[in-house]
């Protein structure tokens, strides 16, 4: 079986992918007529969404590898060309915690969700309490709509992906859904 993902990694990964994936599957409704409700829960999940990914970066910059999500060094860049290259000819990257090209990927999708995170504060911030309808300065509400929107597509393009590979690594025998969503004990 996989080794499992530390439990602080898990627990933090469960919050994450619930929280991120409720944003998306929510902005593809709540522009609607009969679902516009949804926008005020788009809103305070997506600061909750906020604080969550705040506390993966601290904990990844504080006790776990940063070199994983982002491999700059030598050594971390040969490992991503080197699996990039053996994908074409159809070898699978490593799965689990370690330098290369998924944790590469994992990296630049916490890039996306911090961009929707950051902008998504900003327009929180811009909706005065119990305000309805659009905010005073609206041409600055759209810059930011427009740029929530960007990140937020390279979200969907992560998130299609990562569960895309996921799924692959699954079907090829790597159980990869019980290491990072799995509540057994970690063997080291
Ligand atoms: C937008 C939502 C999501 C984000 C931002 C995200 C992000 C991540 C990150 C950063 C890791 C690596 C953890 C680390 O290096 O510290 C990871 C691993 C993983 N995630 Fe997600 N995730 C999301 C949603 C999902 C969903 C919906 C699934 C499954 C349906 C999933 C399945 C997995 C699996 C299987 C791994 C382990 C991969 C491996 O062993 O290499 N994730 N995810
Ligand atoms: C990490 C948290 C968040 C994530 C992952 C997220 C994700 C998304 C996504 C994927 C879209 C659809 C973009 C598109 O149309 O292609 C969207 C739209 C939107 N989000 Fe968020 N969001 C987050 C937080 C917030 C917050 C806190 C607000 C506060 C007001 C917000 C306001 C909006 C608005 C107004 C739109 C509609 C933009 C438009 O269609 O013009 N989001 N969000």
């Amino acid at each position: 079986m996989e080794k499992a993902w530390d439990i602080k990694i898990r627990l933090l990964h469960w919050a994450i992918a619930l929280t991120a994936t409720f944003q998306q599957l929510s902005s593809l409704y709540m522009s609607d007529p009969g679902t516009q409700y949804l926008f005020p829960y788009h809103r305070i999940l997506g600061a909750v969404a906020a604080l969550v990914l705040l506390f993966f970066w601290l904990y990844s910059y504080a006790i776990y590898d940063l070199k994983v999500l982002f491999p700059w060094g030598g050594d971390g860049r040969r490992a991503v060309v080197r699996e990039g290259l053996g994908l074409l000819r159809g070898r699978l990257p490593a799965s689990g915690r370690g330098i290369g090209l998924s944790g590469f990927v994992h990296g630049l999708g916490l890039l996306a969700l911090s961009g929707c995170a950051i902008t998504g504060m900003i327009m929180f911030s811009m909706i005065p309490p119990g305000h309805v309808g659009p905010p005073a300065d609206g041409i600055a509400f759209t810059r930011y709509t427009l740029q929530h929107k960007f990140f937020g597509q390279m979200l969907w393009l992560y998130w299609c992906g990562h569960v895309a590979f996921a799924l692959v690594h699954q079907i090829a025998g790597d159980r990869v859904f019980g290491a990072i969503f799995g509540f057994a004990r970690r063997r080291e």
